[in-house]
């Protein structure tokens, strides 16, 4: 499995798996358990939650797909912004650790910026990494001023991802985050992609993908992958409760995209020109 550093020097599997939608029917739960257990089986092993997902519904999917191997995962959760002063973000934690049934959390991010001052919300994660309740930090949606103003605060630099969208339909970081993390710096935050087959909002269904597609024996899924994989210092995480989806996204990593294929690509999903403003899905 290819692998991403991350600032500390951790290796992570640079393909993930996502969990939103996940946790909210009852029905589904079995299906979204054995898909998650599928990847972590095929080498995808973090596995990216919030305690949004399903209010909370996602984390007890993520408990029951990691029981007897907790080891082997690199948890991932998020705290929702009104959860991120001082003192609501160490309830939170304490919520989500009960939630996913481990002792401490591998990385913990702020889901995306609200009214408590970034300064607070670094302070109070520091304080739960002291005490063990987390091992890393780091945030989401954040565009490039609000990183410099991450960065510039005490303990900033301590963190450790930045999660945006980043598909063949929303190029906007290439402009300027992206460069950060490829100039292969070990002090700037990894990038973690979500959405990276597009939110199952029509991006697969694309006749240019399709035709790449084909020409690999791959899928539009798999193509939209490899395409967001081909950067260092990226990890995707693709969510999937469809086992045959996890297989399919397993095997991306195999995929070479060529000279032609990019130019396809750029044709039909432009790179951004100049700045534009990282969206929010
Ligand atoms: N930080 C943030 O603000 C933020 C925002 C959005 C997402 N995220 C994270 O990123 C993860 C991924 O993003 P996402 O869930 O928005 O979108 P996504 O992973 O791009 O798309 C998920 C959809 O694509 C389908 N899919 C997955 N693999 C497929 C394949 N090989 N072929 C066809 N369809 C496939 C899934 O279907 P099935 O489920 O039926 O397999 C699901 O409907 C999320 O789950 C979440 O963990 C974070």
């Amino acid at each position: 499995m290819k692998t991403v550093q991350l600032p500390d020097g951790e290796r992570v599997p640079a393909l993930g798996q996502g969990t939103w939608r996940m946790g909210e029917n009852a029905n589904a739960r079995a299906d979204e358990v054995a898909a998650l257990r599928l990847g972590i089986d095929l080498g995808m092993t973090l596995i990216d939650t919030a305690e949004m997902y399903g209010e909370g519904g996602a984390e007890k999917v993520v408990a029951d797909a990691i029981e007897g191997q907790r080891d082997r995962v690199f948890v991932v959760t998020k705290v929702y912004p009104h959860n991120s002063s001082r003192t609501e973000l160490p309830k939170a934690c304490e919520r989500s650790l009960k939630r996913l049934r481990i002792d401490a959390i591998d990385l913990y991010l702020l889901h995306w910026r609200g009214n408590t001052p970034i300064a607070e919300t670094v302070e109070t994660f520091e304080q739960l990494r002291s005490a063990g309740k987390i091992r890393r930090w780091g945030v989401s949606n954040f565009d490039l001023e609000d990183m410099k103003e991450l960065l510039a605060t005490r303990n900033g630099a301590a963190c450790a991802a930045n999660q945006v969208v980043y598909n063949l339909q929303h190029r906007q970081i290439e402009f300027d985050l992206l460069p950060l993390v490829t100039g292969h710096s070990p002090l700037v935050p990894s990038l973690m992609a979500y959405s990276p087959v597009g939110h199952g909002r029509g991006l697969l269904d694309n006749a240019t993908l399709k035709k790449i597609a084909k020409r690999h024996d791959a899928t539009p899924a798999q193509i939209a992958l490899a395409w967001v994989l081909r950067q260092p210092g990226v990890i995707a995480i693709p969510k999937a409760s469809n086992k045959a989806h996890v297989r399919e996204n397993a095997q991306s990593l195999e995929i070479q995209l060529t000279e032609q294929d990019f130019a396809d690509i750029d044709r039909v999903f432009p790179p951004p020109q100049s700045k534009q403003s990282l969206p929010m899905l």
